[in-house]
């Protein structure tokens, strides 16, 4: 056997070790999701690939990966891991592809990380991470249905994101609406639609920003989607049935920001 034979079986080996050592790890930190876990591996792997001896290697790595999965539960607030997670994803979805799109979205975003305020602390990364991640089914590599924000949720749900996100991603601004119009209320029902000041806080953060990122009026935002995407396209048609809770869950939110 020569020697590069012995090296390509030798990281062969490593290989299955280390996805060996992925499975594990999932089990272990239940409460990380999955797709991290395998960013932290592959992180952690390109520092210590190179090792001279090779049999180390998963040591090194899940050495690595239970320090930052321990540290992971502390770092779930404003601005940390969850979030940053979600704004890397929807930048490497949009930004190339969809500039205009990316730029509606870091707006959600600034508004949702200023309108968190009004929400209990365990809900405002989640209204954060949401904001970043609500248009990524515009995506082509995401597209599927052609419902963004089905398409968009079934990836965040193979990532292994909590069904809470998925969820919000899924029903955002009125989707149920437009779902039922182009024949996806079935594929939309995967996801749950929880009701509540989450909900409406990611609704409001959507509806009063532009499509360049800008704040803007609900009516203005309203005027410009029926301008933008014409009589027949299925979201301007659900405004006549969804349009009443849009304005409903912008009014709610508006109020909690005049209490805080
Ligand atoms: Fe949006």
């Amino acid at each position: 056997m020569d020697a590069v034979t012995t090296t390509a079986e030798v990281v062969s080996q490593t290989d299955d070790r280390i996805r060996r050592l992925e499975s594990r790890l999932v089990r272990e930190f239940h409460d990380v999701p999955p797709s991290i876990v395998h960013e932290w591996i592959e992180r952690a792997r390109a520092r210590f690939g190179g090792a001279r001896l090779q049999d180390y290697v998963p040591l090194f790595v899940a050495r690595e990966v239970r320090a930052s999965a321990r540290a992971f539960p502390a770092q779930e607030t404003p601005g940390t891991f969850l979030s940053s997670w979600a704004r890397n994803t929807a930048r490497r979805l949009l930004a190339a592809e969809l500039p205009r799109r990316w730029a509606h979205t870091a707006g959600v975003a600034r508004r949702a990380e200023h309108v968190a305020r009004v929400l209990p602390e365990e809900e405002r990364e989640l209204l954060v991470a949401a904001a970043w991640v609500h248009d990524i089914g515009y995506a082509a590599e995401l597209t599927d249905t052609g419902l963004h924000s089905l398409d968009g949720a079934r990836y965040l749900r193979r990532a292994g994101v909590s069904e809470r996100i998925c969820g919000l991603v899924a029903h955002h601004s009125g989707a149920a609406a437009v779902a039922g119009l182009v024949g996806l209320a079935d594929g939309l029902g995967e996801f749950p639609d929880n009701r509540g000041r989450l909900r409406d806080a990611l609704w409001y953060c959507d509806m009063s920003t532009g499509p360049d990122g800008h704040p803007t009026t609900v009516h203005g935002r309203l005027a410009e989607i029926r301008q933008r995407r014409g009589p027949d396209d299925p979201v301007v048609r659900a405004l006549a049935i969804n349009g009443d809770e849009r304005l409903a869950a912008v009014r709610r939110t508006h109020r909690l920001l005049r209490q805080a």
